[in-house]
């Protein structure tokens, strides 16, 4: 797809701003086929290059997706050591993204993570900071409960400091204390491979969100499938909690 190269699905369907993905079913992609679950990864990370340029096509302008939870360090050491080279190699690629002018921002706890891995991704941030076409962001060792956690303890050494009071604290405050901070909250959750969980994915942000679910497994998700979750998002009436 060329760089700067528009798609539209028709006047009548409005564009989520925000979109989530859960990228599943890599595994299952790759026993299909009677290869190593990290096959699956591959594909998928090559599923992540051409979805998040179809978003940009269609004019999205948020996307994150879901690439490493807090809780998958649970899976053997060789499954976790292929995706966390694999964002190595990415971190180089998403280079690319930078010459579409396409910002990228991290979530999650980067403590855990390599030396070389975060400096590469703070770097990778701070060259793409004013770009505009569209935000990308990549949740690596991110959890929902663990990032309100951590808002949760910066707001109480403010208290303990004397620089807030408890029945000050407001949703906005909490907002702001999230690794998302800037980021707008997301419309439109896309989890693919039949599985219909949030598994601590954007627990705040996705208060509102609409789900959109099929049996797609992760790598073999197309352009075409992100447009079909986008006119079905956008035959959806939200309410946010009106009638
Ligand atoms: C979930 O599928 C997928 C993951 C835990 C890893 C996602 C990582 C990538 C796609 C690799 C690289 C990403 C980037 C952004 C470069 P699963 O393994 O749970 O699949 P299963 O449910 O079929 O077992």
């Amino acid at each position: 797809m060329a760089n700067n190269e528009k798609i539209s699905l028709g006047e009548n369907v409005s564009v989520p701003v925000h979109v989530g993905v859960i990228m599943d079913g890599n595994g299952r992609w790759a026993k299909k086929r009677g290869l190593p679950r990290k096959f699956g990864h591959r594909e998928g990370a090559k599923t992540f290059r051409a979805i998040t340029r179809h978003a940009k096509a269609l004019g999205i302008q948020y996307i994150t997706y879901y690439a490493f939870s807090t809780e998958n360090w649970k899976r053997p050491k060789d499954e976790v050591d292929a995706i966390m080279d694999l964002f190595e190699k990415y971190l180089d690629e998403v280079r690319d993204f930078i010459e579409e002018n396409i910002r990228v921002r991290f979530i999650g706890d980067r403590t855990r993570l390599s030396e070389n891995l975060q400096r590469k991704m703070a770097s990778v941030e701070e060259d793409s900071k004013d770009f505009d076409s569209m935000t990308l962001v990549l949740a690596i060792n991110y959890g929902g409960r663990d990032e309100i956690c951590h808002a949760a303890k910066t707001l109480a050494q403010q208290v303990k400091e004397g620089k807030l009071e408890p029945e000050d604290i407001t949703m906005d405050m909490i907002e702001r204390n999230l690794y998302t901070e800037e980021i707008p909250p997301v419309d439109l959750v896309i989890r693919p491979s039949g599985e219909q969980r949030l598994s601590n994915f954007m627990i705040w942000q996705a208060a509102y969100a609409e789900f959109y679910y099929t049996n797609i497994l992760w790598p073999d998700f197309k352009g075409s499938d992100l447009d079909k979750a986008v006119i079905a998002y956008s035959e959806r009436n939200r309410r946010f909690g009106g009638v």
